[in-house]
Order: C-alpha cells, then structure tokens, then sequence
C-alpha cells in the first residue's frame, strides 16, 4: 500500500527549489554573516539583509523590523515576555483566545506565575484574560467575540494575542477591528500567524497588527527557522535571549533605546541573528521560499536593499 502524507497543517516537505537555494549558501558562501572583515561575509550580510527586506515586502510590513526566530513557539515568546519583562512597561494584564495555539496558552499561563520588576511599581505579577470565541454553531467559530473584547480592555492591559488562522478548524479572525479596538486603550496586538501566512493573502499593514509571529515549516521551508515581525515605532520589548551582539548587520538607529536596558538592537541579535552559518542559511531559505514561492523577480528599492513585488505568500 503506498503511503500518501496528509498533515501539512503540522509540517510541509521543504520545497526542492528552497534546498536549491540554500546549498550554496552551506557549500560556496558558508561565511560567518557577522565577519565583516572579509568578503564573504559581507556577501553572508548581504545575503541576510537581502532576505529579510524580501520578508518585509512579501508580508506587507513596511512598519515594522524582522527578528529571525527558531519558529513561531520563539516568537511567541519573545512577543510575550519580551513585553512583560520589559522594565518600563508599566501594564500587567494579557489577554488571549480560548481558541489560541498551546504555543500562546502555556505563555501565559507561564506569566500568571512570573513577577518582572517595574522602575517605579517594584515587582509585581501579571494577570490574565481569556477571550471568548463564537461557538461551533457560527460560521465564524473559534474567531474572537469582538464586543467581549471591548469589555475585557482596558489601560492595564499591555498585550492582546489572538490566532490568525485555527490550526483545528481553519477559521480565519478578523483582525483589523480587533487592532483598533486593541490600539483605542494603547494595548498590543499579536498575532500567532502560524497557520495563515503562506495560504492566504496577508499584509501586516491592512491588519494594522503590532507584532506576527510565525514559522518556515509551515510553507515549505526548513524547519528551526521562523520570524518575529515588530513594530518599529511604540515598541518596548526585552530581549529573552542574551549575546549575539557580534552579528548585527543592520545599521538601524531605535529611537527607544533606553539606558541599561538592552535596545531592539541588541534584542534582534541577542534574540535573532546568532552567529551561526546555519542560522544564515536558514535565512536565505526563508528568503528564498518566499520569492520563489510567487514564481516573481524581488526588485531592488531606491532607498535601501531588495524589495519583494508588492504581494503577499502564498501558495
Ligand atoms: C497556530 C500555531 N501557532 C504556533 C505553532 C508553533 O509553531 P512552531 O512549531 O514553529 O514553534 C503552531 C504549530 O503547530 C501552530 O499551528
């Protein structure tokens, strides 16, 4: 009897055209992308920078900064704690789905029995909210109850996460008027992105949501590779992993560095851009998948690096 794989949802086979374009870069141009002191691995930097614009422009968020994760439970995380750790976010309440991914629901179970210290509050903890979602009679079930929302906000909560597409059942959330109502009382929004991005038309700007996490494997590319999308404006997010500072590659200037604590920057390569030739990669396969996913040529923008056409993933 032939065997025939039918759970793409939980992983895909890495697309031949993705190993195509990842082999020279383990066999030619395996440089360190930090090692700026030589050619190859400027061309390693190049190749990294060049990825992650791709990455921008497919997924329509010219707002916002890409940290390269080791997948979407990663991101996730970081989103999460990288928020409520953050000792000037003054905010102790998190709000998710009934119906969010396990990777969201231990999070934050995990942060009901945490305390960060606050600059002005001391230590306190954090509580959370758990969002009703239409039952299995709505054609929308398992989607956030937008009006419970509204009544669960208010100015103590930091963060909202919802799923983007359920990995049960497929159904596909709303996310713009859940990211106003989220940004009426200054709250964040994330979104587990994990099962959406690369089947439907997605650009992060129409949903106006703050940060999207999700993960290669779950659209051909390899796996231990996965992206965490962060806005570069009203961002206050802890790195949850510390070093890397020998691999920045982006000269970006953060206007909320603050003081002692660790900026974005070194957020992004303490979290990110560990200064492994694999993690490069990895990289230019996420890259890759993602262009050659839409069968079209990345053109180069005026101002800075490559820029994917106008479109989102999808497949
Ligand atoms: C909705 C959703 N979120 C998060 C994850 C975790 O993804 P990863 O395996 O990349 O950590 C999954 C994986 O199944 C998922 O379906």
């Amino acid at each position: 009897m032939q065997e025939i794989y039918l759970d793409n949802h939980a992983t895909t086979r890495v697309d031949s055209r993705v190993i195509e374009a990842m082999i020279p870069w383990m066999n030619d141009e395996f440089a360190n992308a930090g090692s700026h002191t030589h050619g190859s691995g400027r061309r390693a930097a190049a190749m990294v920078e060049q990825c992650t614009e791709q990455i921008l422009g497919l997924l329509g968020a010219p707002n916002h900064e890409l940290v390269f994760t080791s997948g979407a439970t990663e991101s996730i995380n970081l989103a999460i704690f990288g928020t409520f750790s953050h000792p000037k976010q003054p905010r102790r309440s998190l709000l998710v789905g009934l119906a969010d991914h396990r990777a969201v629901l231990d999070c934050a179970k995990r942060l009901k029995t945490l305390e960060f210290g606050d600059q002005k509050l001391g230590n306190q903890s954090f509580s959370v909210g758990y969002l009703k979602v239409e039952d299995a009679t709505s054609q929308q079930a398992g989607a956030i109850d937008l009006e419970a929302l509204q009544e669960a906000l208010n100015e103590n909560v930091a963060m909202v996460s919802v799923i983007l597409g359920n990995n049960e059942i497929g159904t596909l959330q709303n996310i713009e008027p859940l990211a106003k109502a989220c940004h009426n009382v200054g709250a964040l929004l994330h979104i587990d992105a994990t099962q959406a991005i690369g089947k439907i038309d997605f650009r992060v700007e129409e949903t106006q949501a703050d940060f999207v996490s999700f993960s290669a494997h779950k659209f051909y590319g390899p796996k231990g590779i996965g992206g965490l999308l962060v806005p570069k404006e009203r961002l206050r997010l802890r790195p949850q992993i510390i070093g890397g500072g020998q691999s920045a590659i982006r000269d970006v200037k953060y206007p909320w560095n603050c003081g002692d604590v660790p900026s974005f920057g070194d957020c992004r390569r303490g979290a990110a851009i560990r200064s492994s030739a694999i993690a490069n990669v990895a990289k230019a396969a996420l890259g890759s998948i993602l262009r050659v996913d839409r069968g079209t040529r990345a053109k180069r923008a005026p101002d800075r690096g490559w820029l994917a056409p106008d479109r989102t993933i999808a497949r």
